[in-house]
């Protein structure tokens, strides 16, 4: 097993070296080895995404991965800007498919802003099309018109074959979990949405013990508000799934405990939290590293086939909340505020305890 480990900017390598307490413990014979991306490939070799790190990439089995961008970005041009360095990434090792489940711990049920009973018991997992969309299609730029204003282009486009295999990817998760899938587009406005909900319903067809429902966008971002329990596998495109998982992840209470897994054809696949690099909090050691955990859990599961390691790691996880501790993001009266460093090495603990 060959890990590649990516922590990136801000808060990334943080997090990612308490996952990486994690990783040493579980799995003890697996080779990582490290490389800059983001802002951190910036400033080693003076690109987002140096060579080297692709090639890492490549010849990886799994990417542990922690986050990319920095504070004032916007002036830069596109291809240096940190951001970019993950997005090539993405599109490199075609990873089109991003799990990014929103599950309600118990114990942190207090720490969202919704309502108990709307949330008590959510378990739901976004899956977003990661390599196609506004994100990646063309033309894109800023034009100067012959009148001398400035004109902004994104195009939004999908394929079939890039339709039909997200929405492959989101039936088999369904089967592994409730059995339903709901599809979320703009048909009602967008022909490349009328074109992917057509997709869907077609492949849905290979899937009959798979229920298949569809929403328009802004309905979806309501009934995720008010009624989320309702959702199992929720399958979009790239910008719809960007925006509502960050919506999904509030559900939970933080966006510090979310992880995810973006995978292509085979089993190699990128782990990360959904969280961003938070530079505000940077090198405080008060960021939450268990989305990064949570991620390196769903990378046993994922990329290794490792279900048993993957569920301790969980269980571990559960089992810290339970005991009280509690980083900034998800800290309420009664409980234990610990740092990143200290949280990490109760999930380790917790480990010995679980597996003893
Ligand atoms: C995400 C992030 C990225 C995205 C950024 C950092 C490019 O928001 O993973 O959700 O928009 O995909
Ligand atoms: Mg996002």
């Amino acid at each position: 097993m060959k890990i590649a480990v990516m922590p990136g900017d801000g808060i990334g390598p943080e997090v990612v070296s308490q996952a990486l307490k994690v990783l040493r413990y579980v799995l003890p014979q697996a080779e990582t080895e490290e490389a800059p991306i983001g802002l951190a490939g910036i400033v080693a070799r003076g690109v987002p995404l140096p060579p080297e790190t692709l090639a890492l990439a490549r010849r990886s089995d799994a990417i542990l991965f922690g986050s990319v961008g920095g504070a004032d970005e916007a002036s830069l041009p596109r291809n240096e800007r940190p951001g970019t360095g993950l997005l090539q990434l993405r599109e490199e090792l075609t990873l089109f498919a991003n799990f990014r489940p929103a599950f309600m711990f118990p114990e942190l049920i207090g720490a969202s802003t919704l309502k108990p009973e709307i949330v008590d018991g959510l378990d739901l997992v976004i899956l977003r099309e990661l390599t196609g969309d506004v994100y990646f299609g063309k033309p894109r730029g800023i034009e100067t018109l012959p009148s001398g204003e400035r004109v902004g282009i994104n195009t939004m486009r999908y394929t079939e074959s890039e339709i039909e295999r997200v929405a492959h990817a989101a039936f088999r998760a369904a089967r592994r979990r409730r059995k339903k899938v709901c599809s979320v587009d703009k048909a009602n406005v967008l022909e490349t949405m009328q074109l992917w909900r057509e997709v869907v319903t077609r492949v849905g067809r290979d899937y009959p013990d798979v229920e298949l429902s569809h929403l328009f966008i802004d309905a979806a971002a309501m009934t995720l508000m008010r009624a989320p329990k309702q959702f199992d596998v929720i399958v979009t495109g790239n910008i719809f799934g960007d925006i509502l998982s960050d919506a999904a992840a509030m559900l939970t209470g933080s966006i510090g405990m979310l992880p995810s897994a973006s995978l292509g054809v085979d089993r190699k696949g990128l782990y990360e939290p959904v969280h961003g690099s938070a530079p505000d909090i940077a090198g405080k050691d008060i960021a939450n590293p268990l989305a990064a955990i949570l991620s390196f859990a769903m990378m046993l599961r994922d990329s290794f086939d490792l279900e048993d390691k993957a569920k301790l790691v969980e269980k571990a996880v559960r089992s810290v909340l339970a005991d009280g501790y509690r980083t900034g993001d998800i800290y309420e009266e009664g409980t234990r505020r610990v740092g990143t460093e200290e949280m990490g090495d109760a999930v380790v603990q917790a480990l010995r305890r679980l597996s003893n």
